[in-house]
């Protein structure tokens, strides 16, 4: 076990971050043409691209994983933070010289950084042949043929209505076992710092029969795991009133018309006991006892939220705009514990530097940590976006040096944390659903209990899909090892 423990990477839970990237896989349908995607960011990002994988594999497009194979490159982007920009850009750099050697080649831009340059990428700086935002991905087909046709082509509209609810995804990368499931869209949160509004709009609903078809559909396809993505999924709303769109809908619909984030959940918990649930994000301001309870009722709902506080002090709060205290943050976490019980994972995002954050402030967010005892977090410093009230209205004034030293401080505080929750797991013994092969070794399978830790353990006679009983018996900060209760 200990020679294991050595030898296997640390795993760590994928979210956003700039270095994450998917590629499209191949499919070889006998189409005419390739397509190459490339996505960075969060997982609504890669959950889009499989939307784009299926609105251009109707068009005529194959897919494939070798961008030196591909008649089309598209890359999905992100704006959250300047590295995850300049990531893309060397990358968008790299892919213009390769039109150089061939001259055919269209490469698209599309999602959250197409949204917030538009025309910039196209016309100032020339690096690719089309541009579309992420409400935009219908009519793709359309601008690849306006670029067909000798012209540029962008599309940055954003819509008050688009979910793409009747579109049914290409999974991408997939393990087959789980999937997401965009439940929303855009977001109408500001947060002072945070580009993700004005790249993806306002915030809409999608209804719900189209997400518990699909919830169903890859049920009987053999996927156990679905994950609700939206950027605040405890304000999913949805209104069946044909006549009414979007947010109009729910304005006028009366409260026994709308379906809301717990109804949601316990429709989707309903479509199979063996199909597990997961939602992602939730916003500490909107969650509810009532959605805790659901969570509660159903076993296959797992035992995990990702509640980013993004810092640990009152003020510092307020200047995000982030609309809840130090003290609202806590009562939140109270109530998952009375709930839910310490099992239950708790996650969080940070940032560390924002605007005037003084080091007593900054010594508030390690308190926060030491009081909730996250089981992880992604953690981050400041980054000013362009555009956003932050960047119109405070001063960046943390030195890069005090960020980092800081974003350091949380690091090594969360390291603790995770050794230390992981540690309260060795002896108990955790359903766990089995995704795959370990990376580094083939007699080994890994997968994650309810409250999403990542387990791995010797795999005799297991497949990827079952659910088994595993028994920890020794773990790292970021992973558990045990083996198979029979
Ligand atoms: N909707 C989610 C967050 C989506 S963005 C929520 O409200 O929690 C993911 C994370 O990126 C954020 O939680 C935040 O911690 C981080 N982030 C966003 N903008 C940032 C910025 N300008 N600088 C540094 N980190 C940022
Ligand atoms: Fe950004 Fe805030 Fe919306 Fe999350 S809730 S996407 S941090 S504006
Ligand atoms: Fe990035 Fe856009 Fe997601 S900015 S984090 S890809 S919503």
């Amino acid at each position: 076990m200990q020679n294991l423990i050595k030898d296997l990477d640390i795993l760590i839970p994928e979210k956003e971050s700039c270095e994450v990237v998917k590629v499209s896989e191949d499919t070889n349908t006998g189409k005419n043409r390739k397509l190459y995607i490339e996505s960075y960011g969060c997982q609504m990002n890669f959950s889009d691209s499989e939307i784009v994988s299926s609105i251009m594999t109707q068009e005529g497009f194959d897919t494939t994983s070798d961008f030196n194979l591909a008649d089309v490159i598209f890359v999905n982007t992100c704006s959250i933070r300047e590295k995850a920009e300049e990531t893309v850009r060397h990358r968008l750099m790299h892919f213009k010289g390769l039109k150089k050697r061939k001259p055919d080649l269209m490469v698209g831009v599309l999602g959250c950084m197409a949204e917030r340059l538009k025309h910039q990428l196209l016309e100032e700086e020339k690096i690719v042949d089309l541009v579309a935002g992420p409400d935009a991905y219908r009519d793709l087909p359309n601008l690849v043929r306006q670029v067909d046709d000798g012209s540029r082509a962008i599309n940055t509209f954003l819509s008050r209505e688009e979910t793409y609810a009747d579109i049914s995804p290409v999974r991408l990368n997939s393990n087959g076992i789980t999937a997401f499931i965009s439940i929303m869209r855009g977001c109408d949160n500001m947060c002072s710092f945070c580009v993700v509004p004005f790249t993806r709009g306002r915030e809409r609903s999608r209804d719900p029969h189209s997400i518990i078809a699909e919830a169903r559909d890859l049920f009987d396809k053999g996927y156990r795991e679905v994950t609700l993505l939206g950027q605040n999924v405890d304000s999913y709303k949805w209104s069946p009133n044909p006549e009414l769109k979007g947010k109009a809908q729910i304005e006028k619909a009366g409260d026994a018309d709308i379906v809301n984030f717990s109804m949601l959940l316990e429709r989707v918990a309903q479509v199979h006991p063996e199909l597990r649930i997961r939602f992602s994000t939730s916003h500490p301001k909107d969650i509810t006892d009532d959605v805790l309870y659901t969570m509660k009722k159903y076993d296959n709902i797992c035992k995990n939220i990702h509640l980013p506080a993004q810092s640990g002090n009152s003020r510092v709060l307020d200047l995000m705009n982030r609309t809840y205290t130090r003290e609202w943050y806590i009562d939140r976490v109270d109530a998952i514990r009375r709930i839910l019980g310490t099992d239950c994972g708790i996650t969080t995002d940070m940032i560390a530097g924002f605007c005037t954050e003084t080091e007593e402030e900054h010594q508030e967010t390690l308190s926060l940590m030491d009081y909730v005892r996250y089981d992880f977090a992604f953690m981050f410093y400041y980054s000013e976006r362009p555009g956003t009230p932050a960047a119109k209205k405070l001063k960046d004034d943390v030195p890069l040096e005090v960020k980092k030293r800081r974003l350091q401080e949380i690091i090594e505080k969360q390291s603790l944390l995770s050794l230390e929750r992981n540690k309260h797991d060795i002896g108990k013994v955790y359903r766990v659903l089995i995704e795959g092969y370990s990376k580094r070794s083939k007699e080994h399978l890994q997968g994650r209990n309810s409250a999403n830790k990542v387990i791995i353990f010797p795999a005799g006679n297991l497949k990827p899909g079952a659910y088994v009983d595993v028994y920890v018996k020794e773990c790292t900060p970021a992973t558990l090892f045990g083996e198979v209760v029979l």
